[in-house]
């Protein structure tokens, strides 16, 4: 029987007094470092990237730069003390990773398992040793690989088809496994982003990469046909959900951070070419190892959890990264 809707609140979630958000010089983690400050948390923001030496991270920053109660480490969490950035916080956002499905298979996976998978082990022990009460990490639908196209559950047998989707189920298995222990005072929300966009968005994905197209007449490369779907959501969704795992009152829990409708490549470029009145140079190649063709997610457990579904469609989040790129000298790298 299908669920029955559970009311969603107007109210933005309440956020933590004190937060370490990790990754703060990324895309997601920069959004919700301010989305943070904004409902007024103190932040801790963690990046081993620093303005000075990396334009990318400079652009991602600088939203933060002078906010109240925003405090910004330069560390590598692969070999920082741990602890010393976890003092007294109620809650832990580990967004810092290396993301990114088509590089996994090179000489950087050691990479991929280091920022992934042993930092994220010294991140769990630092906060099950301070009795860091609640600890929100950022996993992935890559987890669920190749699918017929229904929507993924959270119970759904996992199937990662790449390298990084392995780093990815690692790190959400390894904090739970930390979790589990009866002597554990850390619960543990692994929330399983799917393709994130927005302004800021990562310069190598695909919704940056169109509109870009679009508005410079340099062709995207399509990997395969197009008719890859993706469950895009929008950056202010995914923060309103990772803020909401912060608090809510749940146990150690997956949770899908998508809403369910899927939306072709080929679907993507069209909406690019009628939003930027443009239109989008395109050359086909190859389908990349470990592309799946479809994600979508089941987001009954968001609902449910913590009273969350997406807000912003599409077209209306691609609008607003197209304003964020064509109102902003941003860097190219
Ligand atoms: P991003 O690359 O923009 O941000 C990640 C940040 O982590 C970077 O600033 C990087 O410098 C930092 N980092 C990496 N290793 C580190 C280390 N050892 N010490 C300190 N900092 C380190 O990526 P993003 O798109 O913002 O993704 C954030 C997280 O969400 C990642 O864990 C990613 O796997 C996950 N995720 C992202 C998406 C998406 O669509 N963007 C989807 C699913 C999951
Ligand atoms: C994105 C993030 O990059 C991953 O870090 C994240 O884990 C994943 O979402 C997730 O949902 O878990 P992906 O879905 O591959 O991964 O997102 P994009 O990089 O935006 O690619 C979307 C589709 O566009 C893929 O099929 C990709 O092959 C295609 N693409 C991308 C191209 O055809 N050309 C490009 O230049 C870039």
């Amino acid at each position: 029987m299908p669920e029955a809707p559970s009311p969603i609140p107007k109210a933005r979630p309440q956020a933590p007094r004190r937060a370490v958000v990790t990754g703060t010089a990324g895309f997601i983690g920069s959004h919700l470092a301010l989305a943070l400050l904004k409902r007024g948390s103190t932040v801790i923001g963690v990046d081993r990237r620093d303005a000075g030496a990396d334009p990318v991270a400079a652009e991602n920053l600088a939203v933060l730069r002078g906010q109240p109660g925003f405090v910004a480490i330069t560390a590598d969490l692969r070999t920082c003390a741990v602890e010393p950035l976890l003092l007294d916080a109620d809650a832990v956002f580990h967004l810092a990773g290396i993301p990114g499905v088509r590089p996994s298979w090179g000489p950087k996976f050691d990479d991929y398992v280091a920022c992934n998978i042993l930092a994220t082990q010294r991140i769990m022990e630092a906060a099950s040793r301070l009795r860091v009460p609640r600890l929100v990490v950022a996993s992935s639908s890559s987890v669920y690989g190749s699918t017929d196209g229904s929507p993924s559950k959270e119970s759904d047998h996992p199937r990662p088809a790449s390298p990084y989707a392995v780093t990815k189920l690692a790190e959400e298995q390894l904090c739970l496994a930390h979790a589990a222990r009866p002597d554990c005072a850390t619960s543990v929300v692994a929330l399983r982003y799917f393709t994130v966009f927005g302004p800021r968005q990562r310069q190598d994905m695909f919704i940056h990469r169109v509109l870009t197209a679009a508005l410079d007449g340099q062709a995207i490369r399509i990997f395969g046909d197009g008719s890859q779907r993706r469950d895009f959501t929008y950056i202010t969704d995914v923060v309103a959900a990772t803020i909401a795992a912060g608090t809510a009152s749940v146990g150690n829990s997956v949770i899908n951070v998508g809403g369910g409708n899927t939306t072709s490549l080929n679907e993507v470029i069209d909406l690019a070419r009628y939003l930027t009145g443009q239109p989008v140079p395109v050359e086909t190649t190859t389908t990349r190892n470990g592309d799946v063709p479809t994600t979508r997610a089941d987001s009954r457990t968001a609902r449910r959890l913590l009273r969350w579904r997406p807000r912003v469609d599409l077209a209306t989040g691609m609008t607003a990264q197209l304003d964020w790129l064509t109102s902003h000298q941003h860097v190219v790298v």
